[in-house]
């Protein structure tokens, strides 16, 4: 069964009771279950992955070339995860990068990410709803 890679950085695995003013109310589960009822028609499978290191984030991608597509919050990692950009360089597959805040909205030093020109597209400021439209791109994307 082909899998779709949903990665979450660091600090994104207590969604929920992170800052629900700025992040939302949903946990991680919910997302993942919300990604996974988006794909489920095309039999696609989501493999989770969330951690707070880069180094580990950085294997999960070299072990994740065998997937169909990523979607992807690095968190802080946006602002200078030199070592993630490098790994999603040469990650084979179209992935999306989301943010649930607007970024752009907020402080400066978050207004620009080191890893959005290697991005298919990046959603930003929708919450939970950006990984639900991240994983329709990626499906409108693997039809052409
Ligand atoms: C975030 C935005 C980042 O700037 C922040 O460091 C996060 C969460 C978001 O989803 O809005 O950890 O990626």
């Amino acid at each position: 069964m082909d899998e779709l890679l949903l990665m979450n950085g660091p600090n994104l695995g207590i969604l929920g009771r992170r800052e629900p003013q700025l992040y939302g109310t949903d946990t991680l589960a919910d997302i993942e279950n919300t990604v996974s009822e988006e794909v489920s028609d095309r039999e696609w499978k989501v493999r989770s992955f969330q951690h707070d290191g880069e180094g580990e984030l950085v294997r999960m991608i070299q072990d994740s070339y065998d997937t169909v597509g990523a979607i992807i919050n690095p968190g802080a990692l946006m602002i200078a995860g030199w070592s993630l950009r490098d790994a999603l360089a040469n990650y084979p597959r179209p992935w999306i990068e989301v943010h649930l805040s607007n970024v752009w909205a907020r402080e400066r030093f978050r207004h620009e990410s080191v890893l959005a020109p290697l991005a298919s597209g990046v959603i930003v400021g929708l919450g939970s709803l950006g990984y639900r439209l991240a994983a329709r791109a990626l499906l409108a994307i693997a039809d052409g």
